[in-house]
């Protein structure tokens, strides 16, 4: 998400607020003790907490019942699964280039600027290309990306010809235009300015093939190439689609909104989609309000907005949208309900060109950083996970109401269900606390909140139905009781255990005077590295509403030990040390992949991406981005030959030394015998 997020100071304090006040910490007095213990065994933090906890899921997968697994988009038929790491580990390093492991190759591939649609329109090295061009190319800071085979619909799995459609989460203003961001002596933006940096966001969907020679290209003139930007016509689907609180000028029924914006991670449907996350929208929008409401309020809308495209020379609804004060008429006048029509899953079927994305809403509105899809079954519920990052936000979980039939599965199984978020207890159990109005519990915790006046200092006075429920999800999760975490990035469930793995990329504030403290979960204060939870489901049913968890591996410096039962399984070493671990994949043989967005400081340097044995937990070093950057977002065709990794916001002149602008860029790796990448 952001550059050198480890330090906040690095923030901008609009950008991730905290705005979670709210008094979740149920563990907070039983820790204390607990982390006294730990403040004294400096290097092996995790091993005291891991330890006291006698956790020890190793293994806990329990019966994978692979035959009744129907085959999807996200788990094509491999040979049986080996997740052994037959690389030798890459060093640390501080060079301007990628490192991969001996015997394996790398390769830039679509950087920002690429043409890949319309009339092509060449990149240009001074700055100048224009909106209209920028809508035909490759945007910026690419993100959550994935491979889906061309022929997916019919059943089939290319490795050598398929759609790689990818996030953009946000921009590099000063790399964008020829003289950075400008604004006219009025002091506002000139107009295609604005339209560019809109255009530079969303979504790409690039239709790519190897030749005979194994190279990889664009398909020009294909049919599927795409740009989807900040800009796009979008419907809205599920309780939220003509809730009164999405009216607007643009859709006065609620039921439609404009562009996607600040899409981090993803999640490739069991249908052959892709779901973009709407991650930290909030800062594109600004209020000059006094009052605003809960649903602002909890996100952190505020006085400005990060680009300030609501102050375009062109004074269209296009871009005053941004601005979302009330104006004096009713809301069908103005924007002021704009940003309630953001934070949301995002579904987009690369297949079909001409279809409008759907912003799913029965998922919740929150930071969403990704989406991940437990596999799915015939005959039952569609479930998937979604973490909040922020710090001190929740996971979640949504279970669909109707069942999952491959023949007929679409995108109308994500707009009814229940959406349930994480209880982590102090023992290594926890529940999913559903989100529903029609849930007793959550009803009567719902009055107590009424009752009380406010939830974390925001005034409440009670949700009016179930569509203000899933906007206000922030709110109803805090009612809920959930464990407030450190910054959930991408989840990830393994293929041959059903266990689900989340990200925890890190969280300064942890325990500090004024915020929450410690909980089992999250047991580190000042939490400056991150770790990595997993978590099996009772019974290995992705629809059960309660689960064990344990703690993979905390994230650190040489000598950081996980500790299970009093054993050490996992004490990094030069081979594995990593920060603030972020991406998270799992490939379709079972190997874990760690993507990180952290401190490139010693002793970690450049951000990486290691790959993790989820029986063993032996970790190593894979890959090594360029200066600067965080290497985010990976996939691979199906046979795992080819692996696409993407590198975001590099500081130098990377990938192409002689053009004075930094470029976000896929990176193609494979191995020079032709082998399984990781094999
Ligand atoms: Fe966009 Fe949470 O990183
Ligand atoms: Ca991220
Ligand atoms: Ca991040």
């Amino acid at each position: 998400m952001a550059k050198h997020d480890l330090d906040p100071n690095y923030l901008d304090p609009n950008y991730e607020p905290v705005v979670n006040h709210s008094e979740n910490t149920p563990f907070h007095q039983v820790l204390a003790a607990r982390m006294q213990r730990r403040t004294v065994m400096k290097g092996t933090v995790g091993a005291a907490l891991a330890s006291v906890m006698g956790l020890g899921l190793a293994g806990c997968g329990g019966d994978s019942d692979s035959s009744s697994t129907t085959n999807t988009s996200d788990t094509p038929d491999v040979d049986v699964a080996n997740t052994e790491l037959g690389f030798k580990a890459v060093p640390v390093s501080t060079a301007n280039e990628i490192k991969v492991p001996e015997g394996y190759t790398s390769q830039a591939f679509l950087p920002w600027g690429t043409p890949i649609t319309g009339s092509y329109p060449a990149y240009k090295l001074d700055g100048t290309n224009t909106g209209a061009d920028q809508e035909q190319q490759m945007g910026m800071h690419h993100d959550g990306v994935h491979f889906f085979p061309i022929d997916l619909k019919a059943g089939g799995n290319s490795s050598t010809e398929g759609l790689l459609v990818m996030n953009h989460e946000y921009i590099n203003q000063g790399a964008l235009h020829a003289n950075g961001a400008t604004y006219n002596s009025n002091g506002n933006r000139p107009t295609d300015e604005v339209r560019k940096e809109i255009a530079a966001h969303g979504v790409s969907v690039v239709h790519i093939k190897q030749d005979s020679n194994g190279t990889w290209d664009i398909v020009f003139g294909s049919p599927f190439n795409r740009r989807i930007t900040g800009g796009t016509e979008m419907e809205i689907r599920g309780p939220a689609r003509g809730y009164h609180k999405l009216f607007t000028k643009f859709s006065p029924n609620g039921n439609r909104t404009r562009g996607t914006l600040n899409n981090c991670a993803m999640g490739p449907t069991p249908w052959g989609t892709y779901l973009a996350a709407e991650e930290n929208w909030h800062g594109y929008f600004k209020t000059s309000a006094a009052e605003r409401p809960r649903e602002q309020v909890r996100h952190g809308v505020d006085g400005t907005s990060r680009y300030d495209w609501e102050l375009a020379e062109n004074q269209a609804d296009a871009y005053v949208r941004f601005d979302v004060t009330p104006g004096e008429g009713s809301a069908t006048d103005d924007y002021r309900n704009e940003a309630n029509t953001f934070g949301y899953m995002v579904e987009i079927d690369p297949f079909t060109p001409e279809s409008a994305p759907q912003k799913r809403t029965a998922l919740g509105r929150f930071g969403h950083e990704g989406v991940i899809f437990a596999p799915a079954k015939e005959g039952q519920p569609v479930v998937c996970y979604s973490g909040d990052d922020s710090r001190f936000e929740y996971i979640y979980k949504f279970v669909s109401s109707k069942p999952y039939y491959a023949a007929t599965a679409g995108g109308y199984l994500l707009d009814e269900g229940t959406l349930y978020v994480a209880r982590f207890n102090e023992d290594g159990t926890g529940e999913w606390l559903p989100l529903d109005l029609n849930d007793a519990d959550f009803a009567a915790k719902v009055a107590q909140a009424v009752t009380d006046g406010a939830v974390g200092g925001i005034p409440f006075d009670g949700f009016e139905n179930q569509a203000d429920v899933l906007v206000n999800t922030r709110l109803a999760a805090d009612i809920a009781g959930a464990t407030t975490m450190d910054r959930p990035e991408w989840g990830a469930v393994d293929p041959n255990s059903g266990e689900v793995y989340f990200t925890l990329t890190n969280n300064s504030n942890r325990g500090k005077e004024g915020y929450d403290g410690v909980n089992a979960a999250n047991p580190i204060v000042e939490n400056r590295t991150g770790h990595i939870i997993r978590w099996a489901e009772a019974g290995n049913d992705h629809t059960a509403t309660s689960f064990e968890w344990d703690i993979f591996v905390f994230a650190g410096e040489q000598g950081t030990e996980t500790v299970v039962d009093d054993e050490v399984i996992v004490s990094l070493t030069d081979d594995n040390i990593f920060n603030s671990p972020d991406g998270l994949w799992f490939d379709y043989n079972g190997r874990l992949w760690i993507q990180t967005d952290g401190s490139d400081a010693a002793p970690y340097q450049n951000n990486m991406m290691l790959a993790a044995n989820p029986e063993t937990r032996e970790i190593k070093r894979f890959f090594v981005g360029p200066v600067g950057c965080e290497v985010t977002g990976v996939t691979g065709t199906p046979d795992m030959k080819t692996m696409f990794v993407n590198i975001q916001h590099p500081d130098g002149n990377w990938p192409d030394s002689s053009d004075p602008r930094p470029r976000d860029a896929t990176v193609i790796v494979t191995r020079d015998d032709g082998g399984v990448v990781g094999a």
